[in-house]
């Protein structure tokens, strides 16, 4: 047996990460392209000193409990954390990173890139050129909203939000309406931004992006009485986390055109199934929760969780630490 210490990792990430991890510990990489299941997870924990988990895996006390005394950090594969029970960690002495910043740009980029598709009725303008739905120029056919000049709604403005919010004043010079647990002056002032409460969001925006971490506050912040607040003519955006949006009042919103569209690359569950009645909208463009899917974003995150890990196991404050 080696004296190395034992480290876990749920997925394959990219080797910037993993050859990092495996100079200085005995490395088990899950190999599937699929979460291993609960019972696999852990089974797999036990005895470990560090892990690196993905949004997927549920880390909770049975999975502290399991690992045992030997483990001290559980690196998550990700900027959000919603899947780790952070008090539990910090009631049995485990250090919790994250991987942010790295992320930002990429994951902006999928926020403007589904504004602009559920905007122009993506989804049924590609399905038309493949379905033969496509006959000739039609003047009047997936008919869509612009985005000069309009005004954008961000619902959490933390780095992803304000990334997203440059983006949209910067390329659309948009006005920028925003919720943040505190004033955000440098928004204020370099955006021209105004923060609002979130009815005056949903009532004035013509596009609501969510960018706010999912907690007990957050869970369901959309549901049909917020749906109900916004413009018929608004674009829901969601890069988030599924379970802020009430999943079944967006799909009866959309179907009765309460708002204009919605773009989604999160949802509830993950992955959505494929008879999920939002697949039969066509006023709803989703992905399969690809924001921080760019090799650079990607083999970023694979670095900060490897050192987040070697950081927890030398018993050093880790570099980016969650709360
Ligand atoms: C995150 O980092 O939280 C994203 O949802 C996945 O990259």
């Amino acid at each position: 047996m080696s004296d190395k210490p034992r480290v876990f990792v749920s997925r394959v990430i990219p080797d910037a990460g993993l050859d990092r991890l495996r100079e200085h510990c005995d490395v088990e990489v899950w190999p599937k392209p699929t979460p291993p299941r609960r019972d696999t997870l852990l089974d797999k924990v036990r005895g470990c000193h560090g892990l690196v988990t993905m949004l997927s895996d549920k880390i909770d006390e049975n999975v502290l409990h399991t690992a045992g005394d030997g483990l001290k950090v559980v690196a998550n594969y990700a900027v959000g954390y919603n899947n780790i029970d952070v008090a539990a960690c910090r009631k049995h002495g485990v250090a919790v990173g994250n991987t942010p910043d790295v992320l930002t740009d990429a994951t902006a980029d999928v926020a403007a890139l589904l504004m602009l598709a559920a905007a122009r009725c993506f989804t049924p303008a590609a399905a038309s050129v493949r379905d033969g739905g496509w006959k000739t120029w039609a003047p009047m056919d997936h008919l869509g909203v612009e985005l000069v000049g309009k005004t954008v709604g961000v619902v959490g403005l933390g780095r992803i939000g304000r990334a997203f919010a440059e983006r949209c004043r910067g390329g659309w010079g948009m006005n920028v309406l925003y919720t943040a647990n505190s004033p955000k002056p440098d928004a204020d002032r370099d955006l021209g931004a105004r923060r609002v409460e979130l009815d005056e969001l949903l009532a004035e925006s013509d596009f609501v992006s969510l960018h706010c971490p999912l907690t007990e506050e957050t869970k369901r912040l959309i549901d049909a009485p917020a749906l109900a607040k916004m413009k018929p003519t608004a674009v829901l955006v969601n890069t988030a986390r599924g379970e802020v949006i009430d999943q079944d009042a967006l799909h009866a919103a959309l179907k009765e055109n309460v708002i204009f569209s919605a773009g989604l690359d999160v949802t509830t569950p993950e992955p959505l199934p494929t008879d999920s009645p939002l697949l039969d909208l066509p006023n709803c463009v989703v992905l399969p929760h690809i924001g921080s899917a760019t090799r650079h974003a990607r083999g970023g995150m694979a670095i900060m969780a490897a050192e987040n890990v070697l950081a927890g196991l030398a018993g050093r404050p880790l570099p980016h630490p969650v709360g």
